[in-house]
């Protein structure tokens, strides 16, 4: 028998029982003639004694103990003289008997505790160990949990979960595929799937109803905080529903996780938000609505005063940051650099304080008149101490996107956006298609199997760009946790979103052929939604980036430094394949 008990498990009600424990040396230290080791397992750590008083031979082979060392011990529980109140096992700790190493250690690359002298890229590199501290620990063990409070929920509501194939087809309209060469079809390409889209409405097809899949997924895209290239979601389709059934299902379960997760009664229904407010009020599809910071439009108040950057502008707006009329002209420039940065863009920034008397004091007075300043403060409904930060461009939504930064750096500066509140909302009425620059066409904004709203269709013919889908997203804190939509279920105005996202009938019978034929034989009206898991997790987690859930995640180019991939093929797989590379670098 290794043991008998965990390393988390002892307690005072414990004491004089002989118990057998096994784990790695975390730590260890010599006080007189005593020898402590600090003995962790994923349960948590127990105290182990070794006195060279009661065995002598004993206290020298502890005194051999490295760090990270598996061992085994047989010993006697003793309630501790000076108590740890910061450990479940603080009052007790182990006098040991007998001590077997199970197994040596390298010096690890790093200490092994909550707080590890260990930077991001060796942490990952020897991710293995990493997972032995307890902070990372505790987030898988979070993210089970949740999988495991999932399932439940959704096996109550009559959800039965299917596994669908992870190689796929390739299919346009998304980001980039991960793609996987085929052997046995020279030439062909599997692709690795997106999300399980199309397959889940193949299954409604099939009549299952109530289908879910915590699905893995691939997208070959630029990584950020929030985004893995291979990444979770607690995938859901559900047949004879409306918009406002998924909603009601989906926001019952997101009131149930955080109830069993966090203990937090959240108030349903959530807030639903237009695309077209949220884009107007926070320019953002998913804003953080943990503090408020509206924006407010300035056109008709402080145009055509001279100030020529107003006055050639397209778009004027600001935020209204209660209390902050204490920040230093220091403060200030820094908040214009913050927005003169590339990533965001804007020009410059102007701002205005509300003195104690109610007078505006702004850095553009030479233009405006205290009468305008002060319709411009009614406009913001400013009090004394507040601070108005005010932004103008030629593009309006680059304008408005540019606002939102500054409004989420504001909400950060001043506290507002705290780990342990929580703002959910669905944004609602997002427009069908957007236009692509790149691509000089409509793309579908959500994706092309996404059904109008039925007011909307006749406009398909006239003024598509204007067409709103019934398409809806979880907001939570700003991060987009879950986005869906009602599907189209008639192949025949499937074919028409393909023509207008340029597709020509044959091209559109080519790809997406196999779901349009399925159409064809008595499609049941359907939708659904996609949770991002990772995302949820880390909300719960408080974590900054969904990599700390995330057993082995990839750094920021998509590489997994522990297992050294992606790597090059040997010239004999390349061969099978028949493939040859042409690399221009
Ligand atoms: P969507 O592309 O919006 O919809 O994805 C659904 C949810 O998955 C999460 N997510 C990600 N999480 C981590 N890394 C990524 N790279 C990443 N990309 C997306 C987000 C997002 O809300 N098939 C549709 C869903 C549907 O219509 O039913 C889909 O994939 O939380």
């Amino acid at each position: 028998m290794y043991r008998s008990h965990t390393c988390g498990e002892l307690r005072i009600s414990d004491v004089n029982k002989t118990v057998t424990l096994s784990g790695w040396v975390q730590r260890s230290r010599k006080m007189g003639g005593m020898t402590f080791v600090d003995l962790r397992d994923r349960y948590g750590i127990t105290q182990l004694v070794f006195n060279e008083e009661i065995n002598a031979p004993l206290c020298e082979e502890a005194k051999g103990l490295g760090r990270e060392y598996v061992i085994q011990v047989v010993g006697t529980v003793n309630e501790r003289y000076s108590k740890n109140a910061n450990l479940p096992t603080g009052d007790i700790e182990v006098i040991v008997s007998k001590l077997t190493v199970l197994n040596k250690s390298l010096t690890p690359p790093f200490t092994i505790e909550d707080n590890t002298d260990g930077g991001d890229d060796i942490r990952m590199k020897y991710r293995y160990l990493d997972l032995r501290r307890s902070a990372v620990r505790k987030n898988l063990e979070l993210r089970h949990k949740m999988t495991i409070e999932v399932r439940k929920y959704l096996d109550e509501q009559g959800f039965i979960e299917v596994e669908t194939p992870i190689l796929v087809g390739s299919t346009p309209e998304g980001a980039r595929d991960f793609v996987v060469p085929s052997r046995m079809n020279p030439g062909q390409f599997y692709a690795l799937p997106q999300s399980p889209q199309t397959l889940k409405q193949l299954l409604m097809v099939s009549g299952f109803d109530r289908y879910f899949q915590i699905a893995k997924c691939f997208r070959d895209e630029d990584l950020r905080a929030d985004r893995q290239p291979e990444f979770t979601q607690i995938d859901c389709e559900m047949s004879f529903v409306e918009q406002d059934d998924v909603i009601t299902l989906f926001e019952g379960m997101a009131k149930y996780l955080f109830k069993q997760i966090r203990n937090v009664d959240l108030e349903t229904p959530f807030l639903r938000m237009s695309w077209a407010d949220a884009m107007k009020y926070y320019g953002s599809d998913k804003p953080d609505l943990r503090f408020d910071m509206k924006f407010v439009e300035l056109m008709d108040v402080l145009k055509g005063y001279g100030f020529s950057v107003f006055d050639q502008a397209a778009y004027i707006g600001g935020i209204c940051a209660k209390g902050a009329a204490t920040y230093t002209r220091k403060q200030l420039d820094q908040l214009t650099d913050f927005v003169k940065r590339p990533q965001i863009g804007a020009k410059g920034l102007v701002y205005a304080r509300i003195e104690a008397d109610g007078n505006v004091k702004s850095s553009v007075d030479k233009f405006y008149t205290q009468e305008v300043l002060q319709q411009m403060k009614e406009a913001f409904r400013a009090e004394p101490g507040d601070l108005i930060l005010i932004l103008s461009g030629d593009d309006a939504m680059k304008t408005r996107k540019q606002l939102c930064e500054l409004r989420l750096e504001m909400g950060s500066q001043l506290g507002l956006r705290d780990k342990d509140k929580f703002a959910l909302l669905w944004v609602v009425d997002f427009p069908m298609f957007e236009w692509s620059d790149e691509e000089q066409r409509l793309m579908a904004m959500h994706h092309p199997f996404t059904h109008p709203k039925e007011e909307d269709i006749p406009l398909l013919d006239t003024d598509p760009a204007a067409v709103r889908a019934d398409a809806y997203d979880m907001v939570c804190n700003g991060v987009e946790v879950g986005g869906g939509s009602i599907r189209i279920h008639d192949s025949q105005l499937q074919a028409k979103m393909f023509e207008i996202l340029g597709f020509t009938p044959e091209r559109a019978q080519e790809q997406f052929g196999f779901l349009m034929n399925a159409f064809k034989y008595g499609a049941p009206p359907h939708g659904g939604l996609a949770y991002g898991l990772d995302r949820w997790v880390s909300i719960f987690a408080g974590l900054d980036s969904i990599r700390d859930c995330i057993a082995f995640p990839k750094n920021n180019s998509g590489r997994d430094v522990m297992l050294d991939a992606p790597g090059f093929l040997e010239p004999g797989q390349l061969d099978e394949l028949q493939l040859k590379l042409d690399l221009k670098e």
